[in-house]
C-alpha cells in the first residue's frame, strides 16, 4: 500500500527534465554528467540510486533520513566500510573511531561512505572457538556487500578471524577492496619487563602450574598485558594476518605494524578512505591484486616474519575464494629456504611496537626483494607494485629485523609433514620449536579428545616422560567442532616441575599464533573422519623428522587395517542449526577448512529488487 501511494505520487509529480533527479534516469546519463568516474564501467550503485523511478525514490528517500545531502546521489562512488566493531571483540573495540577516519578520507576524495556492521569474531570470549564462525562471518560479509549499493569496500579487521572472514567474503564478490587493520596493542609492561599477548600467558600459566608464580601475581599481570587499544602485539595470528594483508597487496604500506594507539594509524585510515575512491575509479578489483604472485609473496613473507600456522588455513581458504590454486606443498616449497628475520615473540624476543619502529613489514619486504625472493611486479591497492612500495624501506634496528645472513632461524618456513600419520599433511612451525626435538622417535601417550586430556593431564600416575609424544585426537574441523586452538596442550605438571619445557605434541587441532613449542598441527585427515590419527594407541611409536618432512606412525599395515575396521565415528552432536550446516560442509584443514559450497568467486551481480 505504501509503495502504491509512492508510485501514484511519482506519476502525479513527474519531475521536469531539467531537475537534478533526471540526471539519474539511467546510469549512462549520470556517468556522462559526473566527473567522478574515469573508467567506462557504470557504478553498481547507479542501479540503486541513479534512477528517476519509484525504486530510485525508495533507495534515496530512506537513506536521506540519515541527513545525507543530495549530492551524495550525484553518481559518486559508494564506499562500504565493513566494520567488525564490537565490545565483545576487545581487539576491535576502537573501530568506531577508525571508521570515522576512513569516512573523512572517502568524503575528501569525493565518495559517499556508508558504514555497516558484520559479525565480529573475538578470540577471547567466543565458545567453543571463533574458527567455528569464520565461514559464517564470511557469508555475512559476502551477502551484505553483494546485496547493497556498494562500489568499493574498506574492510576493518583486527582480531584473528576478523581478517580472513572479511577478506574471504569480499573475495567472493570481487569489488575494489582495501583491507585495513586496526593495529596491535602497545607492549605489555609487567614488573619492569615487556610482556606479550598470549605468549606470556602460556609462560605464566606454566609457572603457576609448577609453583613458580602465585595466583596474585598472575592476576596482576592481566591488566599489565592489555594496556591499550588494539589486537595482540606478539606475532600471533592477528599480527600475522595484518602482515599477510600487506604482503598480499591488499593493505597500504605500513598497514601491519602501526600500533593501534599511534596517531599514524588514524592517518593511514584516512588515506585508506581516500584511496578506495580511486580504486573504484580504476576498477582495481581484488582479483587483480590477489594473483598467484601475491599469494607466493605472502607465504614468503610469513616465513620471514615467523608468522602463525593459522595463516596456512586462512590463505588456502582465501585463495579458494578468488580461484587461485594453493596447497600445502606451496607453503613448504616456497618458504623452505626463507629464514625468519623478524625477532618477535613467540619465535623471538620483541613485540609489534619494536617491529614498527624498526621499519615494519616494508623493511622485511625490501630485504626479501633484494634477496630475489619477492614477486616484485605484484600489484597492490595503492596502484603500485609491491617493489615500488618497498624498495627504499629502511631497517632502523637490525636486532629486531635481522639481516638475511643473521636470522633468528635459518629455515623459517612452516614445514609441511607427510607420512603414514598424516597422508594429506600436517604442519609445524620450526622457528617456535625445540631444535633437538625436530628428529625424534617416541612412545605415544594418547588423549582421545580434549576432555580426556583435561581429566588426566594433572594425574601424577600418568605414564609419561619427556621422550614421549603427546597425541590429542578429535580436535579438527569436525571433531571439536571448529578446530580449536588446543594443539599446544600444556605439559604434565610432573614434568614441568622437573624443568621440562617442551615435548612433541601432535593433534588435528590448531594452535594460537602466540604459542610456541614442538607442536604438530592440522593433521589431515582428522581423527573425526577416521584419519590415521584416530587409530593411534598408547605405546605406538611415532617418528618425526622435520628436515625430511616425515611424520610416521610405526604400526604394521595389517594392524592398522584391523584398527580401521573396528573404528566407529562418534555421531555428531550437531543435529540442527548453523552447527549442522558447519558439520555437513566444512572441508579439511589442508584446503583451508572452508565450506565446500563457498569455494569460488560469485561476483557482485545481483537481481534488481522488487520495488
Ligand atoms: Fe584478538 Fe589476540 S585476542 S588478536
Amino acid at each position: 500500500m505504501l509503495l502504491q501511494r509512492i508510485a501514484h505520487r511519482l506519476e502525479a509529480c513527474a519531475t521536469p527534465a531539467s531537475s537534478t533527479l533526471d540526471l539519474y534516469q539511467n546510469p549512462l546519463m549520470m556517468r556522462s554528467h559526473t566527473h567522478h568516474m574515469s573508467n567506462s564501467k557504470p557504478l553498481r550503485s547507479a542501479s540503486w540510486f541513479g534512477h528517476q523511478s519509484m525504486s530510485g525514490f525508495i533507495h534515496r528517500s530512506w537513506m536521506k533520513n540519515q541527513g545525507h545531502p543530495e549530492d551524495m546521489y550525484d553518481g559518486r562512488p559508494v564506499i562500504g566500510i565493513c566494520n567488525t566493531y564490537s565490545e565483545l571483540t576487545p581487539c576491535n573495540a576502537h573501530f568506531r573511531d577508525l571508521a570515522e577516519r576512513v569516512k573523512r578520507g572517502v568524503y575528501e576524495a569525493g565518495g559517499y561512505p556508508l558504514e555497516f556492521p558484520v559479525m565480529s569474531l573475538g578470540e577471547p570470549l567466543l565458545r567453543p572457538t571463533s574458527m567455528l564462525f569464520r565461514n559464517l562471518a564470511s557469508m555475512d560479509v559476502e551477502e551484505t556487500i553483494r546485496a547493497n549499493p556498494i562500489d568499493g569496500v574498506v574492510l576493518l579487521m583486527g582480531c584473528d578471524k576478523t581478517t580472513p572472514s572479511l577478506l574471504m567474503g569480499a573475495a567472493s564478490c570481487d569489488l575494489p577492496t582495501l583491507g585495513f587493520s586496526g593495529g596491535p596493542m602497545l607492549n605489555g609492561k609487567f614488573r619492569g619487563e615487556d610482556i606479550g599477548s598470549g605468549t606470556d600467558v602460556w609462560r605464566f600459566s606454566e609457572m603457576v602450574r609448577c609453583g613458580d608464580m602465585d595466583s596474585c601475581e598472575f592476576a596482576n599481570a592481566e591488566s599489565c598485558m592489555s594496556r591499550s587499544i588494539g589486537h595482540c602485539m606478539t606475532m600471533g595470528t592477528a599480527s600475522t594476518m595484518a602482515s599477510m594483508t600487506e604482503a598480499l597487496g591488499m593493505g597500504l604500506p605500513e598497514n601491519a605494524a602501526i600500533p593501534a594507539a599511534d596517531s599514524r594509524r588514524n592517518r593511514l585510515a584516512q588515506e585508506a578512505g581516500r584511496r578506495i575512491v580511486d580504486m573504484v575509479k580504476e576498477d582495481l578489483r581484488m582479483s587483480k591484486i590477489l594473483t598467484r604472485d601475491a599469494f607466493e609473496n605472502a607465504i614468503i613473507a610469513n616465513a620471514a616474519i615467523g608468522g602463525s600456522t593459522n595463516a596456512v588455513i586462512h590463505l588456502c581458504a582465501l585463495a579458494g575464494r578468488i580461484g587461485i590454486k594453493l596447497d600445502l606443498d606451496d607453503w613448504d616449497q616456497l618458504g623452505r629456504e626463507i629464514p625468519t628475520i623478524v625477532n618477535l615473540r613467540p619465535s623471538g624476543e620483541y613485540l609489534m611496537e619494536e617491529f614498527y619502529y624498526a621499519g615494519g613489514l616494508p623493511a622485511v619486504l625490501r630485504q626479501l626483494g633484494e634477496a630475489g625472493q619477492l614477486r616484485k611486479e605484484a600489484l597492490t591497492v595503492n596502484g603500485k607494485t609491491i617493489w615500488e612500495n618497498n624498495s627504499d624501506a629502511h631497517n632502523w634496528n637490525e636486532d629486531v629485523i635481522r639481516p638475511m645472513d643473521n636470522p633468528i632461524s635459518e629455515k623459517g618456513s612452516i614445514a609441511v609433514l607427510k607420512g603414514s600419520l598424516a597422508p594429506s599433511g600436517a604442519v609445524i612451525k620450526p622457528s617456535a620449536a625445540t631444535p633437538e626435538l625436530m628428529k625424534h622417535r617416541g612412545r605415544a601417550v594418547v588423549f582421545e579428545d580434549i576432555e580426556d586430556y583435561y581429566n588426566r593431564i594433572d594425574d601424577p600416575d600418568l605414564d609419561i616422560d619427556q621422550s614421549c609424544v603427546m597425541v590429542l585426537k578429535n580436535c579438527g574441523p569436525k571433531g571439536y567442532p571448529g578446530m580449536s586452538e588446543v594443539g599446544n596442550m600444556g605439559l604434565p605438571p610432573k614434568l614441568l616441575k622437573k624443568g621440562i619445557t617442551d615435548m612433541i605434541r601432535i593433534s588435528d587441532a590448531r594452535m594460537s599464533g602466540t604459542a610456541y613449542g614442538t607442536v604438530i598441527l592440522h593433521t589431515t585427515p582428522e581423527a573425526a573422519v577416521g584419519g590415521p590419527l584416530a587409530l593411534v594407541q598408547d605405546g605406538d611409536i611415532i617418528e618425526l623428522d622435520v628436515a625430511n618432512r616425515v611424520l610416521n606412525l610405526e604400526v604394521p599395515e595389517d594392524e592398522l587395517e584391523q584398527r580401521k575396521a573396528a573404528w566407529k565415528p562418534t555421531p555428531s552432536a550437531m543435529e540442527s542449526g548453523y552447527q549442522k550446516l558447519y558439520y555437513d560442509h566444512v572441508m579439511q584443514a589442508d584446503t583451508g577448512a572452508d565450506f565446500d559450497f563457498l569455494v569460488g568467486c560469485r561476483g557482485a551481480e545481483v537481481p534488481r529488487d522488487s520495488h
